[in-house]
Parts: C-alpha cells; sequence; structure tokens
C-alpha cells in the first residue's frame, strides 16, 4: 500500500517588535520610498531580548499541533530549518524537543539557508512514504536580525524573524505532497554568505571588527538568480505532480522581494494574483517565510480544502526547490476548554520532565562519576 504525507497542521509566531522603513531610515541612509519600490517591503518583526529562534519555533510549532490536535509524544521527528540556529549544537530541533515534550521524537537542525523548508518538507515527506515514521513536525525559524549589520543598507532593510511550522502525518489516503524538487549550485555559494563562525573562520579580534559575522550579499546576482530558479523549479514541481501550471489554485512563495515575486508570475505567464504575497509585513523571514505566508493565507480563506499548492524558495548555497501540495485538509474546530487544559498540562509535564532529567543526570554524574574508581565503566554497560 502506497504511504502519502499529508499536512494536517500549521502555526506561525512573529515577534511583536515592529521596525518600520521609516525606523531604518533613521539608522542608515535609506527612504521608504526607496525600499518599497525596490523590494515590496514596509515593516519586518525584529525579535525582542528574549525570544530566540527556538523561542519562536516552540510557539509556532504549539499552534501547529493544536491544529493537528496531536500531542507532543506522537511527534517520530523534529526538522528545524534554519541560518539563525541558537548555537552550532546542540540544534535548535533538539531545544524544541524538550520544550514541547515529544519524548519519542528524533530532532535535527536542517541548513539550505531560503530553501530550507522546502527541503526539511521533502526529508520529511520522503521518510514518511517510505515507512520510517509517521508523524513530522516541519519548522522553519529564524532571528536573522542578529546576523545582520546594522550600517548596511543593501542588507539590513531586507529581512525579519519569525516562525512557520506544519505537522505531516502519514495515510493511505492519496494526496498531500504530491512532488518535490531539490537543487543546488554550490560555485555561487559566495554570493550570500556569513563568512565568520564557522570552522574555515572561528571568531577572532579581527572577524568581529570586520563585520564577517554578518550577511554578506551580492544582491543583483542573487536577484538575476532567483527569478530564474522561481520559475524553472514551478515548472518541473507543477509537471511532477502530473499537474498544468492551470491546475494550480495558488504559488506560496519565498517572500524575499516583491519584485522577485512578480517577475516569476510574468515568467509563468499567471496573473499576480495566484501568489500569496505578506512580504509588506514581514521582509524576508528565510525559511519561515512559506510557513507564514501559508498560515496567513489559511486564515484569510485565500487557501482553501483541496486547493492545488506550490511552494516555491531560494537562498544561499545556492539552493532552490518547490513542491505540489494537494491541501486536502479541513482545519479541526478550535479546542474547547478541556482540549486547552490538557494541552497547557502537556507543556507543564515537559518542563517538569526536563527538569527532572537535567537533576538525574547531575546526580547520576555524583553517584557514577567522581567517586567511581579510575577506568570503571558505569553500571548500565556490560562487563567484559
Ligand atoms: O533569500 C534570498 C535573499 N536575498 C535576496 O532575495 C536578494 C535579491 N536581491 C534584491 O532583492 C535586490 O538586489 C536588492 C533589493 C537587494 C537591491 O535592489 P537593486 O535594485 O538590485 O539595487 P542595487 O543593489 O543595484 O543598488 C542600486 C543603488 C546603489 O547605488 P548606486 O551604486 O547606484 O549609487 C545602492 O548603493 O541603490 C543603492 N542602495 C540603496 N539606496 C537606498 C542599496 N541599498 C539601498 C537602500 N536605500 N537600502
Amino acid at each position: 500500500m502506497n504511504r502519502y504525507a499529508h499536512v494536517v497542521g500549521w502555526g506561525m509566531a512573529v515577534p511583536e517588535k515592529v521596525l518600520t522603513n521609516d525606523d531604518l531610515a533613521r539608522m542608515v541612509d535609506t527612504t521608504d520610498e526607496w525600499i518599497v519600490s525596490r523590494t515590496g517591503i514596509r515593516e519586518r518583526r525584529i525579535a525582542g531580548p528574549k525570544e530566540t529562534t527556538a523561542s519562536l519555533a516552540i510557539e509556532a510549532a504549539t499552534r501547529a499541533l493544536e491544529v493537528a490536535d496531536i500531542s507532543p509524544d506522537e511527534i517520530d521527528m523534529i526538522i528545524v530549518a534554519t541560518s539563525s540556529p541558537e548555537h552550532i549544537f546542540p540544534s535548535t530541533a533538539s531545544l524544541v524537543q524538550d520544550a514541547l515534550g515529544a519524548s519519542r521524537a528524533g530532532a535535527f537542525d536542517l541548513s539550505a539557508a531560503c530553501s530550507g523548508f522546502i527541503y526539511a518538507l521533502g526529508m520529511a515527506t520522503n521518510s514518511i512514504k517510505c515507512g520510517s515514521m509517521n508523524t513530522a513536525l516541519v519548522i522553519g525559524s529564524e532571528t536573522l536580525s542578529r546576523l545582520l549589520n546594522w550600517s548596511d543598507r543593501g542588507t539590513c532593510i531586507l529581512f525579519g524573524d519569525g516562525a512557520g511550522a506544519f505537522v505531516l502525518r502519514g495515510s493511505d489516503v492519496t494526496g498531500g505532497v504530491m512532488s518535490l524538487v531539490m537543487r543546488s549550485d554550490g560555485s555561487g555559494g559566495d554570493l550570500l554568505t556569513v563568512p565568520a563562525g564557522g570552522s574555515k573562520m572561528p571568531a577572532s579580534y579581527e572577524t568581529v571588527r570586520d563585520n564577517l559575522h554578518t550577511i554578506q550579499m551580492d544582491g543583483r546576482a542573487v536577484y538575476r538568480f532567483a527569478t530564474r530558479v522561481m520559475i524553472q523549479s514551478t515548472r518541473e514541481a507543477v509537471a511532477c505532480a502530473g499537474l498544468q501550471l492551470s491546475d494550480i489554485d495558488a504559488i506560496v512563495p519565498h517572500q524575499a522581494n516583491r519584485r522577485i515575486i512578480e517577475a516569476a508570475a510574468r515568467g509563468l505567464e499567471l496573473p499576480e494574483d495566484k501568489f500569496v504575497i505578506n512580504v509588506e509585513r514581514y521582509g524576508n523571514t528565510s525559511t519561515a517565510s512559506i510557513p507564514i505566508a501559508l498560515c496567513e493565507a489559511v486564515e484569510k480563506g485565500r487557501v482553501k480544502p483541496n486547493d492545488h499548492l506550490v511552494f516555491v524558495g531560494f537562498g544561499a548555497g545556492l539552493t532552490w526547490g518547490a513542491s505540489v501540495v494537494h491541501w486536502d485538509v479541513t482545519p479541526p474546530p478550535p479546542l474547547d476548554t478541556w482540549g486547552r487544559l490538557r494541552r497547557r498540562t502537556l507543556t507543564g509535564v515537559a518542563k517538569v520532565r526536563s527538569g527532572l532529567r537535567r537533576v538525574g543526570r547531575q546526580l547520576e554524574g555524583v553517584v557514577y562519576g567522581k567517586n567511581a574508581p579510575e577506568g570503571e565503566e558505569p553500571p548500565h554497560v556490560k562487563k567484559k
């Protein structure tokens, strides 16, 4: 029997703080008129001191689980696509796993820049289809504001913070994610990069002084690449799904620049109103932009049950990808008081469980670590 991966839950989270173009014009040599005419962006959200990539991911994931009406312990795998992870390791996905109390889930981060959400959707879908898992939480989450050079007007006006999440579930019913295209061209790696902070250029006085921990971009080259691959990969994903462009009800593109989306619409000979666009309010939230746009489109009734959708994105790497999804779900009714209470209890239990595990690990260290004779294995390791 064939297995299919269906999207059964979705959620988003954005910081409260809004940074407008006029605010930016007080920080760098730019104007609202320039930013709107070149990008379509009017404002973006910026994480507050207590908000992080993980905290936004947890908020978006909690909402997605509510829509799917499933418990965290039903999740088999958590994938966080991000370019602004909390640490090099542990993964942001592991922090999300702990906070949700997803006690049976594996967890990993996926790095494919702004195409990351499509790639994560692809990894989860293929694992569900081959039967190695049944329920996956796929998240795109970013606090790119922390990787920006706030004196570089070419980049700091573009990006914003936020998170979006999908719950995917296996089913024998045909539908859900119908096709996937995932591509890359590493020869363009230098066009969009954060040069320092990895193993090639570890943090040093010089890297910090020279702003090498911030996003560096050749905007025009990325623009040319983006307009080309958006068109190519959309066509490819639609053909792989056995559909025609005329069968597509809505395209949810990566929200980087309104002009890129308009160019894709012209290239595909589709009316602009086929495209879900919200870049004006959030800027480019990288891996989070597609799920955030989708959540808003569902909320507004722009995406309806049984629609055929295209998700399409591009980013650093260079990477790009597209997917056709049959949106064959009707959202369940909102949770009643009992449902909300159950959910809150589960989150509380997750916090307690996480705390107990930490204490347990410390006790283990005290009992079997310091006091154990040198060379002695812990008790769960079988004696030779
Ligand atoms: O997820 C992928 C992320 N990246 C992207 O999607 C980026 C794709 N590229 C773009 O969106 C556009 O290339 C930008 C919006 C970044 C730039 O627009 P552009 O029309 O390609 O402008 P440009 O870089 O060619 O710059 C034109 C002029 C330059 O001045 P000169 O050299 O002609 O005197 C820039 O210095 O505009 C100047 N400029 C600005 N002026 C006012 C660049 N940034 C700004 C600014 N405000 N913020």
